[in-house]
């Protein structure tokens, strides 16, 4: 029996959280289910958006659900910095040492016309974002914000550790090796010193993996080529904001950013359960939240990913998974992925025709 932690949070977050739950009750109905405040809806009801409540939750468990936070009513200086909702998820990141994320983006047979791009040019993609998610720009000191002479300025670091770049390249090798064995790193080594640093590490770890192969890419012509050649890519290895940018614009080629799923994994625990945090890549999306439209198969996406690497029950991710592809090969569409003025299914019903294929 396993303890998942839920943390619904803000904007659409309750909505694709609740749909993702209860599929995720019928496939492991022994499991215990805890919800927990988190984000802006926390602040507001805590003064913090992250509770110790929470945070002891969170370290009790062997798996995180995750919906979304944030939303304009925290946005800019309207909340202290340390206090806004991203803070909350940026804390748990940290705190837990997920450094590890893992974003699949595949196009599901019937959703090449949603994307995009051309059908051809998409059809049957099928790639992995390994993005590190504990280093970089995100969480390096120094970090300022004021006025020099009278002149404001702000400033960020970005700093690697080779260590930090080891363990995440590990990440990427191994997960090639179950896959089309091939490792595009992106950085930007023409211009950045943690990029050297980055580069030279992956070619040495390469080395363990001479099964698999290397390929790099700077930063600005990955981007280029996700969209003239997606299916070129098998796995994207690269740094926190470099892998934030190049995610999004990776799941925007299968139809939509509300399908694509992810795992953020640390060290606890053995491969296979691992404690680990299972979020939609996608925001809040303030502007349907709470109007039963958003797409909730990230979400669902996400509870098959805490399946099969947290609670060691690939059975139970499988069938998620297929169950989602039927739903979708049988027509099941949200807003998101249909034409104006075709039909469209809300959340919940979504989830319904989910649930009755699994
Ligand atoms: C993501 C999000 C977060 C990030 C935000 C909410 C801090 O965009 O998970 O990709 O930048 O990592
Ligand atoms: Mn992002």
């Amino acid at each position: 029996m396993s303890t998942i932690a839920v943390l619904p949070g803000d904007g659409i977050g309750p909505e694709v959280t609740r749909v993702a739950l209860e599929i995720l009750r019928r496939v492991r109905p022994g499991d215990t289910y805890v919800e927990y405040p988190v984000g802006g809806g926390a602040y507001d009801r805590f003064g913090t958006p992250i509770p110790d409540q929470t945070k002891s939750g969170v370290g009790q468990s062997d798996a995180v659900l995750f919906g979304s936070v944030g939303g304009p009513q925290w946005d800019g200086d309207k909340v202290p910095r340390d206090l806004r909702p991203e803070a909350s998820l940026l804390f748990l990141r940290l705190h837990f040492e997920l450094f590890a994320n893992i974003r699949p983006v595949r196009v599901y047979p019937g959703l090449e016309e949603a994307s995009t791009l051309k059908p051809e040019v998409v059809s049957g993609l099928d790639l992995v974002v390994v993005r590190e998610l504990t280093g970089g720009a995100y969480f390096a000191q120094p970090k300022e914000f004021g006025e020099r002479d009278g002149v404001p300025y702000a400033l960020d670091t970005i700093l690697y550790h080779k260590p930090e770049i080891v363990r995440i390249a590990r990440v990427a090798f191994e997960m090639a090796r179950e896959r089309r064995k091939l490792v595009h790193s992106v950085d930007k080594q023409n211009t950045l010193e943690t990029s050297r640093l980055w580069r030279k590490t992956v070619v040495e770890v390469a080395a363990d993996y001479p099964d698999v192969t290397l390929q790099h890419v700077l930063v600005d012509n990955a981007s280029m080529q996700l969209v003239r050649n997606p299916r070129q890519f098998d796995v994207i290895l690269t740094e926190n904001m470099f892998g934030d940018i190049l995610s999004d614009e990776s799941a925007m080629l299968s139809g939509s950013i509300g399908n694509v799923p992810s795992a953020s994994l640390g060290r606890r625990g053995e491969p296979g359960r691992r404690f680990g945090l299972y979020e939609p890549i996608s925001g809040s999306a303030p502007d349907i939240a709470g109007q039963n439209l958003a797409n909730p198969t990230a979400a669902i996406l996400s509870a098959a990913m805490l399946c099969r690497l947290s609670l060691g029950d690939s059975a139970a991710a499988e069938r998620v998974e297929r169950a989602v592809e039927a739903a979708i090969a049988s027509g099941a569409r949200t807003r998101d992925l249909v034409r104006q003025s075709e039909a469209y299914l809300s959340t919940t019903a979504f989830g319904e025709a989910v649930a009755a294929r699994l």
